[in-house]
């Protein structure tokens, strides 16, 4: 898939099964660029968003597929503590840190191999991070694992080393629409979130520290409902996010492989459910897209043509102490497994 502006190669990696699903990725960004899964008449059809070409993602301003880090999601003002020193990160977001800063890992070149077999295809992608990138300590390794295993499911798995004490929460950043075609809006989609509560946020989409009960709330997805059917509520959070911008609160032990949520799409029948052992699930409704990206096809990206389902832990962790933490050492291995599976009904 053509070349950097510096001249190096981007190559893309296409995965596909025996049952004709395919997943395309390229390394840069650890980007997925296209995935292909039937409807419940078989039809295949792209229900990710992205670009025709590589330029789109240089372009890019919105993480179209791509892996975010070394922290995926926002810290406020950019500043952490770690071991008693004060970090200053990369303000990229009105005042705050979002995604990793200003060249975050969605727009760097990884270096990829191919692995895996027939039965299950997977790309390996790796990143080192040198110590003092937008502003985080320590040299970071990360390890991104891409398989396309024989049950239609898109498998990830994350491992990340470090040489100093850092933080490491990176995350996958793909908009989702499950229709078929990239120019409805997803707010006829039901949404399924295991999550009992949510962190509530500012003005600025920083957590303001609580754990709120999601009961007699619009964000109270544990039974499905449909995303456009509370996202206008009059209702502060819903304010502050421009539509759901928010972390759930996953039920169930982080570190242990569980049901996060469910995305279906009633005309196609087309059913995704996300397992993660993270703690939390930020569910962004595309709200900021604005029909500026030009995307597959020439479509413009119009509002809520697309919705994010980052599996992380919560926004702003090292500034909340009594939030699970993401504290990565010398000698510890950061792991992730994330799971987007793809069924009809
Ligand atoms: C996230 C954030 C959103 C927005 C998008 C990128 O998922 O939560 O607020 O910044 O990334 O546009």
């Amino acid at each position: 898939m053509h070349k950097l502006p510096d001249g190096r190669n981007v190559f893309q990696y296409t995965l596909k099964n025996r049952a004709g699903v395919t997943a395309q990725i390229i390394n840069y960004g650890a980007t997925v660029t296209s995935l292909r899964v039937p409807d419940r008449n078989g039809i295949m059809g792209d229900v990710v968003l992205g670009f025709d070409s590589l330029q789109g993602y240089i372009d890019g301003t919105a993480y179209f597929g791509a892996v975010v880090g070394r922290y995926g999601n926002r810290i406020g003002k950019g500043r952490f503590q770690l071991d008693g020193k004060q970090y200053q990160l990369t303000i990229n977001d009105g005042e705050n840190h979002l995604h990793g800063g200003k060249i975050g890992f969605n727009k760097v070149l990884w270096e990829a191999k191919t692995l895996g077999d027939r039965e299950e295809p997977s790309v390996q992608l790796q990143y080192r991070s040198r110590d003092g990138e937008e502003g985080y300590p320590g040299t970071v390794t990360l390890n991104v694992t891409y398989a396309l295993t024989g049950k239609n499911e898109l498998r990830i798995d994350y491992e990340g080393t470090t040489d100093k004490p850092t933080i490491l929460n990176p995350t996958q950043h793909s908009y989702f629409n499950l229709s078929g075609s990239l120019t409805n809006t997803v707010l006829d989609h039901t949404l399924m979130i295991e999550a009992d509560s949510f962190t509530p946020i500012d003005r600025g989409l920083i957590p303001t520290g609580q754990l709120a009960s999601v009961a007699n709330t619009p964000m109270d997805f544990r039974t499905p409902v449909t995303i456009g059917a509370h996202i206008d509520d009059p209702y502060e959070q819903l304010s502050f996010g421009r539509g759901y911008d928010h972390n759930w609160v996953l039920k169930g032990s982080s570190g242990q492989l569980r049901k996060a949520a469910e995305l279906y799409e009633p005309a196609s029948g087309r059913l995704m459910t996300v397992f993660t052992d993270q703690p939390g699930l930020q569910f962004y409704a595309g709200n900021f897209l604005n029909g500026t990206a030009k995307g597959k096809n020439g479509i413009a990206y119009g509002r809520r043509v697309g919705l994010c389902l980052e599996t992380q832990a919560f926004p702003d962790t090292p500034n909340k102490p009594h939030f699970p933490q993401v504290t990565l050492r010398p000698g510890q291995v950061y792991r992730q497994t994330t799971i987007y599976q793809f069924s009809t009904k």
